[in-house]
């Protein structure tokens, strides 16, 4: 089928030449001698103004032209009288392909609460926002590999069924082929996941880490970009079950590579949407008054606040804010711990490097003082952390230590020993949450609408 993008026709289309468009009806007026149709096609924020004059073909299919009719017309280009934008089509010919009954189809032309969105997220996709911040997830997905791949960077495909827990935190999704009514049980009744299909416990994987090590160990600098899985009974706004990660991973790099890396990377992506989605970015801007345009470009511009987590603690206990849960030394930061260092203190991303050790997970690197970990954590305002990275720890006795001291079983993880005990060098890498930059360049209140398809506790519509 030939057709023109609506993005392309209003962008390059020159009055006078004759164009088919295809998309969905967003509204149509109609008057005595003529009728207006608005089209969008997805391919922009902007609508194409389509004209249907009196006695014409297009004009005997109007009827079946509601919102979210999909349909084909055929026509020529003129310039637009109204100011926005430069040209509209005027029809000859029209195809409905498919019609939508205005008393049944959910999407009206008055607005929708994002609650009521969320209930048809198959449809979503084709309101003014969701249009918006699919756009700005993709220009940002492509900005990903663009940036890794111009500074050589590998991308490295880490599996999603893995027999590791990265983070060691427990949170994992099993996966399985035994019937559930009939598990097969060992002599102590536990159930014998070696008659299950990998002959051993297997989940979704947390994180491609482990795996990125080992491609970084070789190739130099890696990064993965894929999906991961946290069975996390998290009921927030920042998280989701299934989310994606990109995480690079460089071998002969230390903690102030890594956290140099990371900024780098934000502010380019904040370049990119900038550049590439302006009209997205105005309108969410217009529409949730969360993030300004101006302020996303110069994030791109300014250096990030860095500070150690004993820094954050000690200006966390001179705050006046009175927090809900406690600060001190060696508790985990909580968000509005990190919401307080970035919305209040320093307006901006915010690096925290240096965590204690028992707070963080068993690959960092442990630092000269025997307390805290090569650990860093990006922190974005209004989100929280966005990125989690750390220098490793490449010393094989240290890491046995540490996997000791955490209860890591350390006989699955002899592959991971073996890249200590062979090359081994020093090595640094990041995780960057996929969701929660698309939230935080967008604006959105709630992770579930940077994702066409959440998955979250109770939640999996399709
Ligand atoms: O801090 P995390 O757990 O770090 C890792 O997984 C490391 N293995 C990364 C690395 O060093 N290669 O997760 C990294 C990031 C977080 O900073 C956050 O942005 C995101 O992943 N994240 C989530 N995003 C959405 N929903 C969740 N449940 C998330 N959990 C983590
Ligand atoms: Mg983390």
């Amino acid at each position: 089928m030939q057709r023109e993008r609506i993005a392309l026709v209003l962008t390059n289309g020159t009055p006078g030449t004759i164009t088919t468009v295809c998309g969905w009806v967003r509204s149509k007026r109609e008057a005595k001698n003529f009728a207006f149709l608005v089209l969008g096609d997805g391919s922009t924020q902007d609508t194409l103004q389509v004209i249907v004059d009196v006695d014409t073909q297009p004009f005997s299919q109007l009827a079946q032209c509601n919102t979210g009719a999909a349909i084909s017309v055929r026509g020529v280009l003129r310039e637009s009288p109204g100011k926005g934008q430069k040209v509209e089509l005027l029809a000859q010919e029209l195809t409905v392909f498919g019609g939508a009954d205005p008393e049944t189809y959910p999407l009206q032309k008055k607005g929708h609460t994002l609650e009521f969105l969320r209930e048809i997220g198959h449809l979503r996709p084709r309101s003014n926002t969701f249009g918006a911040v699919f756009r700005v997830r993709n220009t940002l997905a492509y900005a990903v590999h663009e940036f890794f791949q111009n500074r050589g960077f590998i991308w490295a495909h880490t599996p999603i069924i893995t027999a590791n827990d990265c983070e060691g935190a427990g949170e994992l999704f099993t996966v399985t082929n035994f019937d559930l009514n009939a598990l097969p049980k060992d002599d102590k009744g536990q159930v014998d996941y070696r008659k299950d299909f990998f002959g051993k416990r297997t989940h979704l994987t947390v994180s491609g880490q482990l795996e990125g090590e080992f491609m970084a160990m070789a190739m130099g600098s890696i990064y993965t970009f894929g999906p991961t899985f946290r069975a996390e009974n998290s009921n927030t706004t920042r998280h989701l079950a299934e989310f994606w990660m990109i995480e690079p991973e460089m071998a002969f790099a230390d903690l102030a590579d890594d956290a140099q890396l990371a900024e780098e990377f934000l502010r380019a992506m904040c370049a990119a949407v900038v550049k590439h989605c302006p009209q997205e970015l105005e309108f969410l801007e217009k529409q949730y008054k969360t993030i300004t345009v101006a302020e996303i470009a110069k994030l791109a511009e300014s250096p990030f606040t860095r500070i150690t987590y004993t820094d954050a603690v000690a200006e966390l206990s001179r705050a006046k804010q009175k927090f809900e849960f406690p600060v001190s030394w060696g508790l985990d930061l909580q968000s509005e711990h990190e919401r307080y260092l970035t919305d209040t203190v320093y307006k901006g991303p915010v690096i925290v490097t240096d965590y204690p050790e028992q707070i963080k997970a068993f690959y960092m690197r442990m630092n000269d003082d025997g307390k805290t970990v090569a650990a860093m954590d990006v922190l974005a305002p209004r989100i929280g952390e966005i990125i989690g990275g750390s220098q490793r720890e490449e010393r094989l006795p240290l890491l046995e230590q540490r996997m000791a001291a955490m209860n890591i079983p350390t006989a699955d993880l002899q592959w991971y020993l073996d890249l200590r005990r062979f090359g081994s060098a020093p090595h640094a890498g990041f995780g960057l949450g996929f969701e929660r930059l698309v939230q935080y360049l967008t604006g959105m209140g709630n992770i579930r609408d940077v994702i066409a398809c959440p998955r979250a506790p109770q939640l999996v519509a399709f």
